[in-house]
């Protein structure tokens, strides 16, 4: 029982600027909590959730990331090995919404590094194998056979590392304190457009409301599984 939960835990990360509500919409989903006066975070804290999807159980470890600027070298060595983003703004604060942009860069900049993968290695280890027989036993015919594997090796390694960089992290652009209507600073359009071209989901939420905020995580861990 308890391996086969094992299979499905998902690492999660919530980033974005500062004060534009991650910490909320984590409490609200997880506890069903909300804090009008909640501290800003230092370094990144976690909380593991459970969901049913399918009938089976999907856990996601979901991190809380700091926005504040002093924490951005510690926070993004937490990014690696997530499979899920929430990139947050709040939509009364164009400036946080600018921000994304920057947000999606680091996401980017740790993302699990393409080519030497086992399939490149295969791919060397063939062509050197190759050179062996070749000279050794002057067994040509072998060894240009197991040469030519090189390349099929080398094709499928970059053609799985892109699927895998391409496809594994669900993002997903998320326009918080959607209750704040009155003093609204970016539309929805603005939103959709920019996930659009970012190739992101796109929502909006209010933690304070509790408006999709468990839809948004549900998205994002569905999309994973
Ligand atoms: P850092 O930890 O510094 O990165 O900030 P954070 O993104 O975690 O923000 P946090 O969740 O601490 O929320 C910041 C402030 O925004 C708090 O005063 C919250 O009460 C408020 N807040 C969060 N979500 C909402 C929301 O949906 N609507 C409204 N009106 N206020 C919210
Ligand atoms: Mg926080």
């Amino acid at each position: 029982e308890e391996e086969r939960d094992q299979e499905y835990l998902f690492k999660v990360v919530i980033i974005g600027d500062s004060a534009v509500g991650k910490s909320n919409l984590l409490s609200r989903y997880a506890r069903n909590e909300f804090n009008m006066h909640s501290k800003a975070t230092i370094g990144v804290e976690f909380q593991t959730q459970s969901m049913d999807i399918d009938g089976k159980e999907v856990k996601a470890q979901i991190w809380d990331t700091a926005g504040q600027e002093r924490f951005r070298a510690v926070t993004s060595a937490y990014y690696r090995g997530a499979v899920g983003a929430l990139i947050v703004y709040d939509i009364s604060r164009r400036s946080t919404f600018e921000s994304v942009e920057r947000w999606l860069e680091e996401l980017n900049s740790v993302k699990s590094p393409r080519g030497w993968g086992i399939q490149d290695r295969l791919g060397l280890w063939s062509i050197e194998f190759g050179g062996v027989c070749n000279w050794v036993l002057g067994l040509s015919f072998l060894g240009s056979w197991v040469a030519s594997f090189k390349w099929w090796a080398l094709v499928w390694g970059v053609l799985i590392g892109r699927a895998h960089s391409d496809t594994t992290v669900a993002r997903m652009l998320v326009g918080n304190k959607c209750d704040l209507e009155n003093i609204r600073d970016v539309s929805v359009e603005e939103g959709k457009k920019l996930a659009e071209a970012e190739g992101l989901f796109f929502i909006e939420t209010s933690a304070l409301d509790s408006t999709n905020v468990k839809k948004a995580f549900e998205i994002v861990i569905r999309e994973i599984y």
